[in-house]
């Protein structure tokens, strides 16, 4: 069995004007389904679970609320609110040191980001069994790798090494070394050797493999939550499990993930999710256009018209008061906008 741990604490503001500070975007369904991220997230996940009693979140002190109402079947003793948001570091300590005190070291604990599509659930499961068998008969800290398509600088690659064995006829391989969002030459020459792939950000392992790991290679996250307990946080450092721990442990693994995956990150990724090959825009919104090409169109009003003449390869989103209008190229720039508008309008 697998406790699996959704990691909700992100601001997902690549998504802005949609998300936003109180209605992130793993709040949102962005498919047109009825369920949200989050729980879409949550019902791939229970499936692997015991049950709703097995299944934890961790996430920030102004989505709590949130995430209790859109998951009312999960206890509240397994909703981890963080007092401040630290990156998903002490966020993976945090939720391994109270599920270790709860179930023992061989507890074995899934991280799952709550931005990601997945196509089939079935696969899903398979692989994530395959991991949870992994993790139990091994020192390791399984990683799920996709097959990369492009030098993408937004995503932790995996060097994949010797192959230690299989399960559920997946290959299992140690990791030669795990780099963190690499520049784009880097990212380039990773691509050219054939030995890389992208990290999901799905993580499994067992408690007490994880917290030893965190031990020694960032004792300055793990040594004050266990001592003082979560009081600490705000004075915790703020770094992803990336960079405090994926980059320098050597008990990486990794099995491939063939089960259709897209990390929700920015607008483009709606343009993946929906495009059809034969349209040339993404609509989202009634829209009259003239010599449009590449555009990607949402609106949140049904009244709303949006005309376009001679455009080419551009996002807008109206929602509400705001209007977007960004070149598709520059979407990961809106976080920095967002740090020079005084507040969130
Ligand atoms: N509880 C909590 N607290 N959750 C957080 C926090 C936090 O402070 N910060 C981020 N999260 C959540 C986000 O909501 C998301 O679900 C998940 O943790 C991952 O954070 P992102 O900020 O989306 O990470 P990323 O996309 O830049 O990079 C990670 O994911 C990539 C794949 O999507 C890395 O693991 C990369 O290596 C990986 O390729
Ligand atoms: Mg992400």
């Amino acid at each position: 069995p697998l406790f699996p741990v959704i990691l909700a604490g992100g601001k997902g503001e690549r998504f802005w004007p949609l998300s936003r500070q109180d209605r992130p975007k793993q709040f949102l369904s962005l498919d047109g389904s009825s369920r949200s991220l989050l729980q879409s997230t949550a019902d791939r996940l229970v499936k692997l679970a015991g049950g709703w009693n097995e299944l934890w979140v961790i996430t920030s002190s102004q989505l709590g609320l949130g995430v209790q109402q859109q998951l009312p079947e999960i206890p509240s003793q397994n909703i981890l609110i963080e007092p401040q948001g630290r990156d998903t570091a002490a966020a993976v300590a945090w939720a391994s040191l109270e599920i270790q005190k709860r179930y023992g070291d061989d507890a074995i604990i899934g991280f799952f980001p709550s931005d990601h599509w997945i196509a089939d659930q079935a696969a899903f499961a398979r692989t994530l069994d395959a991991a949870t068998q992994l993790a139990a008969s091994t020192e390791a800290i399984v990683t799920l790798g996709i097959k990369p398509s492009f030098p993408s600088t937004g995503y932790g690659y995996i060097e994949q090494g010797q192959q230690i064995g299989s399960f559920n006829e997946l290959p299992a391989y140690h990791v030669n070394r795990f780099t963190e969002k690499p520049n784009r030459e880097t990212a380039e020459t990773f691509l050219a050797t054939g030995r890389f792939s992208w990290n999901s950000g799905m993580f499994v392992f067992r408690a007490g493999v994880v917290l030893k790991e965190l031990h020694t290679h960032a004792p300055e996250i793990i040594e004050p939550l266990e001592k003082l307990g979560v009081e600490v946080y705000p004075q915790l450092p703020k770094k992803s499990i990336d960079y405090a721990l994926m980059e320098k442990t050597s008990l990486v693994y990794v099995l491939p993930a063939e089960f259709g995956w897209d990390d929700l990150g920015d607008w483009n990724a709606i343009e993946r999710l929906l495009k059809k090959a034969d349209t040339p825009n993404v609509e989202l919104a009634t829209h009259v256009g003239l010599d449009t090409q590449g555009a990607i169109l949402y609106s949140t009003s049904p009244d709303d018209v949006i005309v376009t003449i001679g455009l080419e390869d551009v996002v807008i989103v109206r929602d509400r008061n705001v209007t977007l209008i960004v070149n598709k190229e520059r979407t990961q720039e809106i976080k920095q906008v967002l740090k020079t508008l005084q507040s969130d309008p």
